[in-house]
């Protein structure tokens, strides 16, 4: 695609990881920003008001997957399918961070995919590290795979799960194991921060075969993520110790970064890793 007119690209969410995207798409001249999508038009309007950004046009979803070619979805996870629906309708390119959303409603995606036949959906590595391995692990058995969570208390104060158990993250004095189960209930219990174990799942060996343990640190600054995979291909075991988005202690700068490298690979005629 390199060489032809820019992508255009709709954002669709525009807090920390939509606002970082945002931002760099302006230094990329392979791409236009096409417009964004807030949890309102007017919230979207101030938003990009605060960003220095007003020069953008804040618009519906329906409007944005009808100018772009490409659709970011950066939003909460419950906003997920009133994103996908109209942009794969459309027959765009989704670019997808909220994989905990995506788990939630797989079914309904793929059947809509297999209707339209030609829009397609990329779920971005976010936070993730060796998610080639575990794509590539799928091809075989795959024995046993893990995902250690570790993250700041206050990036988890608000789950559900953390609130519905009246867990109390306010007054730790040590790490402390908040969640134990699958990724599938991980990304129940935590759909703003299940987003690691979600996508290992998707691209992995499924949701009920992904063990996820979720702690929370009281003085850490990074989010951690462990991942240990075991199958036919041997043996992988990855850390990634992201920094925050300054604006979203949930969110690693890394997801940010993972979108643009998709829209890099989007353009270009060389593409490294699977
Ligand atoms: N895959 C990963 O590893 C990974 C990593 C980080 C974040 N995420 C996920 O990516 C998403 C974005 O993360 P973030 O840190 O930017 O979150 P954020 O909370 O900073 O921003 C979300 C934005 O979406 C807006 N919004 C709310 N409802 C909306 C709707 N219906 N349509 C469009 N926008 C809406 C909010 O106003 C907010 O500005 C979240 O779901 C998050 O869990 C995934």
């Amino acid at each position: 695609m390199s060489g032809a007119h820019p992508l255009r690209v709709g954002i669709a969410g525009i807090g920390a990881v939509g606002g970082s995207v945002l931002k760099a798409l302006q230094t990329m001249p392979q791409f236009k920003v096409a417009g964004v999508v807030g949890e309102t038009v007017p919230v979207a309007m101030e938003t990009l008001d605060r960003l220095g950004e007003s020069h953008h046009l804040a618009m519906e979803i329906g409007e944005l997957a009808e100018c772009s070619d490409v659709v970011v979805e950066a939003a909460p996870a419950d906003a997920f399918l009133s994103i996908a629906r109209p942009a794969l309708a459309r027959a765009r390119t989704l670019v997808v961070l909220s994989a905990a959303g995506l788990l939630d409603v797989y079914d309904s995606v793929t059947a809509l995919l297999a209707q339209q036949q030609q829009g397609r959906l990329i779920l971005a590595s976010g936070a993730i590290g060796g998610l080639d391995v575990v794509k590539a692990a799928a091809s075989g058995a795959i024995n046993a795979c893990r995902l250690v969570t570790i993250k700041p208390a206050a990036a988890l104060a608000s789950a559900p799960w953390v609130t519905d158990h009246g867990i109390d993250l306010a007054n730790l004095d040590g790490r402390l194991l908040v969640f134990s189960g699958t990724a599938r209930e991980a990304s129940q219990a935590f759909p703003a921060n299940a987003n690691v174990a979600a996508t290992l799942a998707l691209a992995g060996p499924g949701p009920e075969r992904v063990a996820v343990e979720i702690w929370a640190d009281p003085v850490l600054d990074r989010n951690v993520h462990e991942i240990r995979i075991d199958g036919d291909f041997g043996e992988m075991s990855v850390i990634v110790r992201g920094r925050p988005e300054p604006g979203n202690p949930r969110t690693s700068r890394l997801a940010a970064a993972s979108v643009l490298a998709v829209l890099r690979d989007l353009t270009s005629h060389i593409r490294f890793g699977t």
